[in-house]
């Protein structure tokens, strides 16, 4: 698959086919997902597969702050994902300052590289995901059990599309870009 094309034409799938999404198929995502490029190459970012439905559930029904959207898209999915992230290491020096003066952005950061590297890592293999930013961080921690050491930096809903679906309207790049020569 072409980059451009894997770029242009991943699109964030809400509704999914019934077809599960192994673990063994996760596995091969991440394990070219960890090539993602990341702060002094701290790598902070860990994923945990959802794949029980119980648990799925629990947090489509009590931890995404009453947005049915998502309530329903996590639900539909075969399996979630959580982009968890190590806390005071991206961005950080290793006596604990700060080498930047954007404090703890660069973690949200290294979440983001990481999760849409994963994303488009998916859709060549077939599969749909939908990044979700809509959650209450604090109950999906106590679902999964997850320590204070890492931060919860976004949900992915993951199974295979159900349907194509519409591309949302994009800026051009005389919109975005200027140019200083
Ligand atoms: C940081 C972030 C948070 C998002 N949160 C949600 C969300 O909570 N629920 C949802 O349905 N989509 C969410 N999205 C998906 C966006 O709505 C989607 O990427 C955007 O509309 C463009 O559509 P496309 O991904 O199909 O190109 C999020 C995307 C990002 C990058």
């Amino acid at each position: 698959m072409e980059l451009v094309n894997a770029v242009k034409e991943r699109r964030s799938i809400r509704r999914f086919s019934d077809k599960s999404v192994s673990p063994e198929l996760i596995s091969k995502i991440v394990s070219n997902a960890v090539y993602a490029p990341s702060w002094k190459n701290t790598q902070t970012t860990r994923y945990i597969a959802i794949e029980n439905s119980l648990i799925k559930n629990q947090i489509a029904d009590d931890a995404v702050c009453g947005f049915e959207f998502n309530s329903n898209t996590i639900k539909n999915a075969p399996a979630l994902i959580a982009v968890t992230t190590r806390n005071l290491r991206s961005g950080y020096e290793r006596d604990g300052s700060f080498s930047t003066s954007k404090g703890t952005h660069w973690q949200s950061f290294d979440a983001g590289i990481a999760t849409q590297t994963f994303c488009l890592l998916a859709y060549e293999k077939g599969l749909g995901t939908c990044i979700m930013g809509i959650y209450d961080e604090k109950k999906v921690k106590q679902i999964l059990n997850i320590s204070d050491d890492y931060s919860v930096s976004a949900l992915i809903a993951i199974g295979f599309p159900a349907s194509p679906v519409e591309v949302p309207k994009r800026k051009t790049a005389d919109d975005v870009l200027s140019v200083i020569e």
